[in-house]
């Protein structure tokens, strides 16, 4: 494969079909691109597979494969993933006190969330490395996406989740599945500790995005807001942010394809935390380091406070001039009844997107004419509960 591992604290490098999720000094790793004929790619190549019928061009991470991973098109465990809407509303747009948004609806991918996109990639190499079992920790959506790309190819999944603290919805695809689930008397960031050491002592192949072969797939998120918009480069991008792999994976993303010469400007990205979960937005406004956090938040899939993609993220976001911001739960419960009663829906923690684009609009961060895109993450199904308790 052309491409190698490096760590994203000391540079080192490792080769990408050795099993490692971390440097020996601790830190995560990069997928680094080394095909030097990638600048050479036309953006039209992505457009003309929009007609194909082959399984790889009809995938929206897939589709983009030059890009994402460097492997043999026979390799590639896809469900069709990506390809979701990317919505206007009039309703929205008022809310957030702009003239227009945009809203990416990555709740429309196979099992309901962008997790998918990942997980298309981290299933492949899991095949490709020859694994039988994979496991991740999850507030809910990575182990549903997990649970339904392992059992298409006939992997065992193992989740571990923390007990009492995922959405139904969620808990009940991932039975359906088939995975195997451990309920953890914690919280996720105890789940996440768990599932490094219990993969590495029984051999299963780690797919949270600590893997970075993961978050390669994710970066189709913007790829494919580009493809949407013609090419053109929007303002910002917002998304919310919990385990911190997603923004990570976007800034990775579009810096890639701007270092290449193919996008002539960067888009900003923001990242928006629930206050009471908001690790990454304390050291954004503080000295830059990650405090742990006992995270607290109704938004039960960004209820994270010890990240493990936090260098990554802050690193991306430096680069593209991003920001980051935190809302509150009513924010982000407010901000959700007006995305459901648009008529488009999305999870709550999709929501905390249009919460924090409307915080950032009141305190003049984003311009009145810039180009939003927001990301809304995962689909209204996926937490029925939340709807029954608030209304
Ligand atoms: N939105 C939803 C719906 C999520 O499920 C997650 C993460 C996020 C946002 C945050 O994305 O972690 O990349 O910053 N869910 C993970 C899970 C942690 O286990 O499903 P992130």
């Amino acid at each position: 494969m052309k491409c190698q591992l490096s760590c994203v604290e000391c540079g080192q490098t490792y080769a990408p079909l050795q099993v490692r999720y971390r440097c020996d000094c601790g830190g995560t790793l990069d997928v680094l691109h080394k095909d030097t004929a990638l600048n050479q790619v036309p953006l039209e190549t992505f457009d003309r597979r929009l007609a194909s019928k082959l399984p790889a061009d009809k995938s929206g991470v897939w589709r983009f494969r030059e890009f994402i991973l460097p492997v043999d098109e026979t390799d590639i465990c896809t469900r069709g993933e990506g390809n979701t809407g990317l919505y206007r509303s009039q309703t929205l747009a008022n809310y957030v006190g702009l003239s227009s948004i945009a809203l990416k609806h990555e709740g429309e991918n196979p099992t309901g969330s962008f997790k998918d996109r990942g997980m298309t990639v981290g299933i492949t190499m899991a095949k490709k490395l020859g694994f039988e079992r994979v496991a991740v920790a999850s507030t809910g959506n990575t182990s549903a996406s997990l649970a339904a790309y392992a059992a298409m190819v006939g992997l065992q999944a193992v989740i571990f989740i923390p007990n009492g603290q995922i959405a139904l919805g969620k808990l009940g695809q991932a039975l359906a599945y088939g995975a195997r689930t451990l309920q953890i008397d914690g919280d996720f960031d105890d789940a996440m500790a768990l599932v490094e050491s219990f993969s590495a002592n029984e051999g299963l192949y780690l797919l949270n995005s600590v893997n970075p072969f993961r978050i390669e797939g994710q970066k189709a998120i913007g790829f494919e807001i580009l493809q949407d918009l013609d090419w053109r480069v929007p303002d910002w991008i917002v998304v919310p942010g919990g385990n911190l792999g997603n923004n990570s994976a976007i800034t990775k993303g579009m810096i890639e394809l701007y270092e290449l010469g193919l996008i002539d400007r960067l888009p900003r990205v923001a990242v928006i935390q629930a206050d009471g979960a908001n690790p990454l937005h304390v050291a954004w406004t503080g000295g830059g380091a990650l405090q742990p956090q006992k995270a607290k938040t109704l938004a039960t899939a960004i209820k994270i406070g010890t990240p493990i993609s936090f260098t990554k993220s802050l690193r991306g976001l430096r680069r593209v001039n991003g920001w980051v911001d935190s809302v509150s739960d009513d924010d982000i419960l407010e901000a959700k009844a007006v995305v459901d009663s648009s008529g488009i829906g999305a999870e709550p923690a999709s929501c905390a997107s249009i919460a924090g684009v409307r915080k950032m609009v009141r305190n003049g961060i984003i311009g009145a004419s810039d180009k939003v895109v927001a990301v809304l993450t995962g689909h209204v199904l996926k937490d029925p509960g939340i709807v029954f308790d608030f209304k």
